[in-house]
């Protein structure tokens, strides 16, 4: 095992064209031009992976969509999984999370109640987490399929189910920051400076 390791060193090594001997040298990391690999990234393929949206909305794309809209793509496109009323339900060894509940609406429980549920409307701090999660991760099956008015229409469904928004808000860019959570004020900003005290 040991040896193995020190083979694998010596080639890093190598392939970082030479580095000084000595505890306190690193080897400089080849770089794919060193190497004669690949290319750089193009802006558009760059643009397709750079797709993060903030707590405070920034990176929200153009596009909207409503309650309407939305409960055709939620019915299409996630309910077999999370139940035609968002209930969710488990498969086997697989959980598909509820996402439309908002029970229990006084107190947070969560910690020391364990049959209350979390969900996107009882428990999520920011809106705009919905439109960057749902973007970036659903349907499981098929990520990034959706087109941005598509994420627009389904967030528009899951906060009026929710009873955050009604059903005839419009969810874009400039509205979906302004939809404040229930559970907003329940999170609180982790001020430990951490280090010696916390070991
Ligand atoms: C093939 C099954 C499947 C489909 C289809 C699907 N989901 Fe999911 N979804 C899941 C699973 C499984 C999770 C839990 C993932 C995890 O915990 O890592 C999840 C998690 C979520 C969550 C996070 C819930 C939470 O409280 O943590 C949201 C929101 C969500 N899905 C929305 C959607 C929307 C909107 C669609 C339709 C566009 C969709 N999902 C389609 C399986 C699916």
């Amino acid at each position: 095992m040991r040896r193995a390791a020190i083979v694998m060193v010596a080639l890093l090594a190598a392939c970082s064209g030479g580095a000084k001997s000595g505890d306190e040298a690193r080897p400089t990391p080849a770089t794919p031009n060193d190497l004669g690999l690949g290319r750089a990234a193009t802006d558009s393929e760059v643009a397709l992976l750079d797709i993060d949206v903030n707590a405070a909305g920034a990176g929200l794309p153009s596009g909207s969509g409503t309650h309407a809209q939305g409960a055709l793509v939620f019915a299409a496109k996630c309910a077999s999984c999370h139940g035609p009323k968002g209930e969710g339900m488990t498969s086997g060894a697989i959980a598909y999370p509820k996402l439309i509940g908002r029970e229990p609406r006084d107190g947070f429980p969560f910690g020391k109640d364990l049959k209350y549920v979390k969900t996107v409307g009882n428990y999520w701090p920011y809106s705009t987490t919905i439109f960057d999660y749902v973007r970036r991760a659903m349907p499981l099956d098929r990520p990034g399929s959706l087109t941005n008015d598509e994420v627009y229409a389904v967030t528009a469904f899951l906060l009026a189910e929710n009873e955050i928004v009604p059903r005839e808000f419009v969810v874009d860019a400039k509205s979906l920051p302004g939809v404040r959570m229930p559970a907003r004020d329940r999170f609180v900003k982790d001020d430990r400076a951490g280090g010696a005290k916390f070991r």
